[in-house]
């Protein structure tokens, strides 16, 4: 029987700015989106019915259940996919609630895996708007790599893989809610245009390959519920990063050095300095979800 395995990365946004607040409730923002080497593990089989067990019991049912909900929505809307199963298991690495995008990654892992296990032979045109159902970061993972977000973050336009990056993660012991975030911002009713020079100042970011100046405009909001995120990103900022920023709405914080740079004393330091943190170090990929055999 075939089993497959959906490779699942963790993204961080090199830069996010909110535009405004959107009559639909989302905000329209401007984002680069960069896939990095952290990953949830899909694995999957065809069965009678559908089941999904998680490697970590303490994953909130309402992250976990986006894989649950990506097989309920190929049930809606695609014919031929009404009546399969499949036996899935989730390994997970990727934080929760983190800013790390763990939950929409394994969603479009989802999407993705059921789509070449059941043969619905759906192209990536026809998945797009599966995923955009599921969540604003979703359709990022089905590309990856370095992309530019606009729209609520779903609008994903493909970008050229950024020179590799060390990247290391800071982790608190909390997570933030990113509704919460965004409520916090307090921002009034601005429309749903996007912002063309933000969005032409991050490509150049991307296609310079140059981050210093990058900002995440959800830090004042995050900052202001947990102020020792701020403490964390100065802290990581003197550390000698290229640039230390609060990823998607929080809760982790991370900084960006070169490929190869020997981040261990970092990663020391800091961890000395914030007990209870998780410290990991990772780099950036040119990759999103793959898909590749399961082995056994
Ligand atoms: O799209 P997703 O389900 O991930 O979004 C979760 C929540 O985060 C939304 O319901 C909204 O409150 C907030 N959000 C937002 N603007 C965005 C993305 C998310 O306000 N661009």
């Amino acid at each position: 029987m075939i089993r497959l395995r959906a490779i699942c990365p963790a993204k961080v946004n090199l830069g996010l700015h909110v535009v405004g607040r959107r009559s639909d409730g989302y905000h329209e923002i401007v984002t680069i989106f960069q896939a990095i080497d952290l990953n949830d593990v899909l694995e999957g089989g065809i069965a009678e019915t559908l089941t999904l067990t998680v490697s970590d019991p303490s994953i909130p049912w309402d992250e976990s259940n986006l894989v649950l909900r990506a097989a309920r929505l190929l049930f809606a809307r695609v014919p031929r996919a009404r009546g399969c199963g499949a036996r899935l298991r989730l390994t997970k690495a990727i934080p929760t609630g983190g800013g790390l995008g763990g939950g929409s990654s394994d969603a479009a892992g989802a999407l993705m895996l059921l789509n070449e296990l059941w043969a619905l032979q759906l192209g990536p045109q026809a998945l797009l708007p599966l995923a955009a159902e599921l969540g604003s970061d979703v359709p990022f993972f089905l590309s990856g790599g370095t992309a530019l977000g606009t729209g609520r973050g779903a609008t994903v336009e493909p970008l050229p893989p950024i020179q590799e990056r060390t990247v290391v993660l800071g982790c608190p012991s909390f997570a933030l809610s990113t509704p919460d975030v965004y409520r916090a911002l307090a921002l009034p009713l601005t429309g749903d245009s996007g912002d063309v020079t933000v969005t032409r100042l991050f490509v150049k970011f991307a296609e310079g390959n140059d981050f210093a100046l990058a900002k995440n405009d959800l830090e004042a909001a995050a900052f202001g519920m947990r102020g020792e995120l701020a403490t964390f990103r100065d802290a990581m900022s003197r550390s000698g990063a290229e640039v230390a920023l609060l990823s998607g709405s929080g809760s982790t914080v991370f900084g960006l050095f070169r490929a190869g740079a020997d981040v261990t004393p970092i990663i020391e330091i800091l961890r000395g300095e914030f007990p209870g943190w998780t410290l990991r170090a990772s780099r950036t990929v040119a990759s999103g979800v793959r898909i590749v055999p399961a082995v056994t």
